[in-house]
């Protein structure tokens, strides 16, 4: 595996993967990587594909200044581990090669979604357009055929699936396939996450309620009584953005006589840690 810190190292190693016929496949990360990362990358090392990763911890998209700082970072484990994975290329870049001059944001507004109105979009002003931008001026760098996104962050997902489709309706991108990973747990079903390196035996006691709590929305007939049923098998400890029962397409939470596919969603602060998480469910309907 190479590592690049520069555009032009990488743009070469990019263009002579592609004169050997290969696809680019690109897998963005913020490092502190577990198994959720990694399965990205298994999900697209094929024999046809040159892998690229990134470590980059965006600034754009923290909107509180001391989750940025405290952002963990293990870059030499991160680098072994993604050899051993078989990465083709790590890219390392700094702010000032993702941001050479002020970026142009891209908002979701610009993109046409309403995805991003609630949940992450409403109790983290500001993070998706941090996101979009640094996903969209990667994905120029990079010129990706393929992408892989974790189902963790499904409502980033979602807004970069928009992003995509919309930058390609308007000719601005030729086309990149979004290939979406499972959520990868620990062994008592907490969803891996690089902030979960901050939380001590006690706080991952807690935080292991999370996913009691969404994977006891499935199968409800009714999804007043799943949320309230849910947020009591949260551990009071917790400190609740939100716990809601959404349309996978819209986002927007489902009324009461709902039937069908749904996601359970959940933020909130464990400590000064905050998680997120969901599950996709059904609704049965009574
Ligand atoms: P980060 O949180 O490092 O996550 C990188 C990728 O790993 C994302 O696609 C995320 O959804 C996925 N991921 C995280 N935890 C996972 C888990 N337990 N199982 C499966 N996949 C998981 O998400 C970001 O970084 C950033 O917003 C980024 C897209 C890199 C833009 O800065």
């Amino acid at each position: 595996m190479k590592q690049v810190t520069q555009v032009s190292q990488l743009k070469q190693e990019i263009a002579d993967a592609r004169a050997n016929g290969k696809r680019i496949a690109f897998v963005p990360t913020m490092g502190a990587l577990h198994d959720g990362h990694l399965s990205l990358v298994d999900q697209v090392r094929t024999e046809e594909n040159f892998v690229v990763a990134s470590i980059f911890v965006n600034p754009l998209q923290f909107n509180d200044p001391s989750d940025y700082e405290n952002y963990p970072q293990s870059l030499g484990v991160d680098a072994r581990l993604l050899s051993d994975r078989g990465v083709d290329v790590l890219f390392l870049p700094e702010p000032e090669t993702v941001y050479p001059e002020q970026p142009n944001l891209i908002t979701p507004e610009q993109i046409e979604t309403n995805v991003s109105l609630g949940l992450e979009g409403e109790h983290r002003p500001g993070h998706f357009s941090g996101v979009l931008t640094v996903v969209s001026r990667l994905f120029d760098l990079i010129t990706p055929d393929i992408a892989a996104f974790g189902k963790k962050d499904a409502q980033q997902l979602a807004l970069i699936r928009s992003l995509v489709s919309h930058q390609l309706a308007s000719g601005r991108r030729m086309p990149l396939k979004i290939i979406a990973g499972e959520t990868i747990r620990d062994d008592h079903g907490l969803a891996l996450s690089s902030r979960n390196a901050r939380l001590d035996s006690e706080q991952l006691e807690i935080a292991r309620t999370i996913n009691v709590a969404l994977a006891s929305c499935d199968g409800k007939a009714d999804v007043e009584a799943a949320i309230g049923e849910a947020k009591s098998l949260l551990s009071d400890e917790i400190k609740l953005d939100y716990l809601e029962i959404v349309d996978p397409a819209t986002f927007e939470p489902v009324s009461g006589d709902y039937e069908g596919s749904a996601i359970a969603l959940f933020a909130g602060y464990v400590g000064q840690v905050r998680l997120i998480d969901n599950r996709e469910i059904s609704i049965k309907g009574s």
